[in-house]
């Protein structure tokens, strides 16, 4: 059944979420910033979840940036190795649940091999999976993502004049993926932060003061709620009520 006051109609198809606050929840109970990302997990599981109760075809969430390797050399390590645990502890749960799981970002030199190998054999695992597909932003920044597309069309030899927005967004890293629906960022902050640059032209923003470690399903159904609420006109016009 959906949750109240979710109209089973207009679930969006993809929502995007940028974890922030896990740092600030951590120092605000005196504990290292690390310990936030830890409890950030369950927070990421239980959303996956929230998302499955939905129906949601696609999340996405933003778990690595390309500005994050600024952070402390113990934090960044920190943040690879969990990565790699929480899939190898997570991945049969995840394809248990009809979960694909997919990356999204730069596979550069900077990230372990063996992250890259766990990375690598979660998508290879749940590759058939189709209820739902949880996309992880790692190592990812948009313009970054932009520049790759660009680079892999001149690569292949694109004449300018057939530089075109529909050829483009082939050579973005996950092609397939419609864009996002909604994004969700918490913890107060109201900034998209290099996140999904291309795709979010026309995604619904969404923020919200709770710090990630304390996101659980029933605030993804706010934001899903929210959503539902804005008109929605993709540079268009339309009269409210006609949706
Ligand atoms: C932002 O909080 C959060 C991150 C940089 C990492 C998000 C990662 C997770 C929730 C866990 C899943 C992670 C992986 C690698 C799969 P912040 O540290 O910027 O918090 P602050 O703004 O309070 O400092």
């Amino acid at each position: 059944m959906t949750p109240d006051g979710i109209d089973p109609e207009r679930i969006p198809v993809h929502v995007a979420c940028v974890m922030d606050g896990n740092g600030r929840w951590a120092e605000r109970r005196g504990l290292p910033r690390t310990d936030g990302h830890a409890a950030g997990e369950q927070a990421l599981l239980d959303t996956v979840d929230g998302a499955l109760e939905l129906g949601t075809q696609w999340l996405t969430v933003y778990a690595f940036s390309t500005e994050n390797w600024r952070r402390p050399a113990d934090e960044v390590r920190y943040l690879m190795g969990f990565n790699e645990s929480l899939l190898m502890r997570r991945r049969d749960e995840l394809h248990a649940k009809g979960v694909r799981v997919r990356f999204i970002g730069r596979r550069d030199w900077r990230v372990p091999r063996r992250v890259l190998r766990r990375m690598d054999e979660a998508v290879e695992l749940t590759r058939g999976n189709r209820r739902m597909t949880l996309t992880l932003a790692f190592n990812y920044g948009g313009r970054a993502e932009i520049i790759d597309a660009v680079r892999s069309m001149l690569a292949e030899g694109t004449s300018p004049d057939k530089i075109t927005e529909k050829r483009l967004r082939k050579h973005l890293y996950a092609p397939d993926m419609p864009d996002p629906d909604v994004v969700v960022r918490t913890s107060g902050e109201y900034r998209i932060s290099n996140f999904l640059l291309w795709e979010l032209a026309y995604s619904e923003l969404v923020f919200t003061d709770v710090l990630w470690p304390d996101f659980r399903r029933e605030h993804l159904f706010e934001a899903v709620r929210e959503f539902q609420h804005r008109d929605r006109r993709f540079g268009g016009v339309q009269a409210r009520g006609t949706a």
